[in-house]
């Protein structure tokens, strides 16, 4: 990725739900995804196993890991709506390291910056919350045992409750019958060492998205032009919603 691409960086705002995770059984290599429904650049439409990607277009410094600053945040609006809780689903490591950069093998894909946000009920930026990203592999596989941790991370909010990651874009994966479960990513926040808060982010169009999912939880990512990366803008706001169920 060049200085310059990386320059073009635009961001989205989102809105969304939920769904939790019934991933394939376990994590084996012989549960490719098959036919999603996307294609291999995680946008709708193609179908075909996705690419499982050897070579790649990494994010910069993959030796190192470093993404750069992340985008400040203005004030915070004066209203906030809780966003919807989802659940953990099986695939959660809570020794996940501590990094931004979450494509630890260089898959190919589409790249994402994830630029996220907590605040609490009040609207008051939620500075020093930890936050937990995992999602599965271009295969739809989680890595669950291996010691990079690949598409798995942690990170800890500024003083204006953001915090910021990059990885890719991950395909839809088995619901373990006849469908898939739309593409999205685990988040769940730490606030003083407690786990607080988890949900999901999900992509706009994802033919795998039904009612069950949160409209408030499903995201447009903000293409740079590219057709290869874009920006995913989003704010969670703390509250007090039941707990999630797990689909
Ligand atoms: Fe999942």
């Amino acid at each position: 990725m060049s200085s310059t691409r990386r320059d073009l960086l635009v961001r989205a705002s989102a809105t969304g739900i939920l769904l939790a995770c019934e991933a394939p059984s376990s994590g084996s290599k012989d549960t490719a995804p098959g036919d999603t429904g996307l294609d291999d650049t995680g946008g709708p439409d193609t179908g075909g196993a996705l690419d499982s990607g050897d070579s790649a277009d990494t994010a910069e410094n993959p030796d190192t890991g470093d993404i750069g600053a992340c985008e400040s945040w203005g004030e915070p609006d004066s209203a906030c709506e809780p966003t919807p809780p989802v659940g953990e689903g099986p695939y959660f490591r809570e020794d996940a390291p501590e990094r931004q950069q979450l494509n630890v093998r260089g898959e190919s894909g589409y790249q994402i910056r994830l630029e996220l946000r907590l605040l609490d009920e009040s609207c008051v930026p939620v500075e020093g919350a930890v936050v937990h990203i995992w999602h599965c592999d271009q295969t739809g596989i989680y890595a669950m045992d291996d010691a990079e941790f690949h598409a798995r991370g942690k990170a800890t909010t500024g003083a204006d409750g953001g915090t910021c990651f990059e990885t890719l874009r991950p395909p839809p994966y088995t619901d373990g019958a006849d469908g898939f479960n739309p593409a999205h990513y685990h988040i769940s926040w730490f606030v003083d060492g407690v786990q607080t808060y988890t949900s999901q982010l999900y992509f706009e169009g994802d033919p795998w998205l039904t009612e069950v999912h949160s409209q408030e939880l499903v995201t447009t990512p903000e293409d740079d032009g590219s057709g290869s990366r874009g920006t995913i803008r989003f704010t969670f706001v703390l509250g007090s919603l039941p707990p999630p169920e797990e689909v």
